[in-house]
């Protein structure tokens, strides 16, 4: 299987990827993930990216592409993976439909995190994330058993630079104007399947599952 995952910031992308993951064995390739990375190890990327990210604007195509093609060329990748966070550009979806003919396959399909804006700040503003494992929690919705820090290892949990309202403007304007022309650009090759997002977490992995069981 080869899925895109699309939504606005918050929309629970990044929740439901180690769901899908396991229960497929995909790779879960997300480029905001890879982004912290670099630039937590200030690597040319990390320094090329930093800037832009904390703005709330999108890197550079050539940034994203370039990091998309090399993952997914990976032997662990062969089998299927999940697309979080990418492509959010049309020029980036019509970069990935160039790379995936060159293997002679094609994105299976395209779940799209349908959600209203305005739940959107509550989520941002009260994720806390656990750095090294990617495990994302909320003050709300999905509390550690003790504040403060990861229930596996007992490691202090952080807050993203770009969880701010002011950053989370800037990166739902980035959304409507680059990443919804994304979703027509599926949409007209019939591979798009709306989510509910705002539901439950439990009421939108049964949406997911549902939604991805009609592919081999
Ligand atoms: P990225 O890391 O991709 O951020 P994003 O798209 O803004 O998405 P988020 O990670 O904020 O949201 P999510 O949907 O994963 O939410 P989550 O599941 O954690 O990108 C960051 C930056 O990198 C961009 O701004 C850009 O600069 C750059 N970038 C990345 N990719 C790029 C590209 N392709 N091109 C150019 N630039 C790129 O959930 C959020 C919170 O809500 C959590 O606390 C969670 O516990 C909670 N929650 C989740 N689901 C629910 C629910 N159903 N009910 C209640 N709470 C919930
Ligand atoms: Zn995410």
């Amino acid at each position: 299987k080869r899925l895109i995952l699309i939504g606005p910031p918050g929309s629970g992308k990044g929740t439901q990827s180690p769901i899908i993951k396991d229960e497929y064995c995909l790779c879960h390739l997300a480029t905001g993930d890879m982004l912290r990375a670099a630039v937590a190890a200030k690597t040319p990327l990390g320094v090329k990216a930093k800037e832009a990210m904390d703005k709330g604007e999108l890197v550079s195509d050539d940034l994203v592409v370039g990091i998309i093609d090399e993952a997914i060329k990976k032997p662990s990748c062969q089998k299927g993976f999940i697309l979080d966070g990418f492509p959010r550009t049309v020029v980036q979806a019509q970069k990935l439909d160039e790379m995936l003919t060159k293997q002679g396959v094609k994105i299976d399909k395209v779940l799209n995190f349908a959600i209203d804006d305005a739940i959107l700040e509550e989520r941002i503003t009260g994720r806390w994330i656990h750095p090294s494992s990617g495990r994302t929690y909320h003050s709300k919705y999905a509390p550690p058993k003790v504040s403060g820090v990861d229930d596996v290892t007992g490691e202090p949990l952080i807050q993203r630079r770009d969880d701010t309202a002011a950053v989370l403007r800037s990166r739902l304007e980035a959304f409507h104007k680059q990443t919804e022309p994304v979703i027509d650009y599926y949409s007209k090759k019939g591979t798009v399947a709306n989510l509910h997002a705002e539901k439950h977490p439990k009421e939108v992995a049964v949406e997911v599952e549902k939604k991805s069981a009609d592919l081999s």
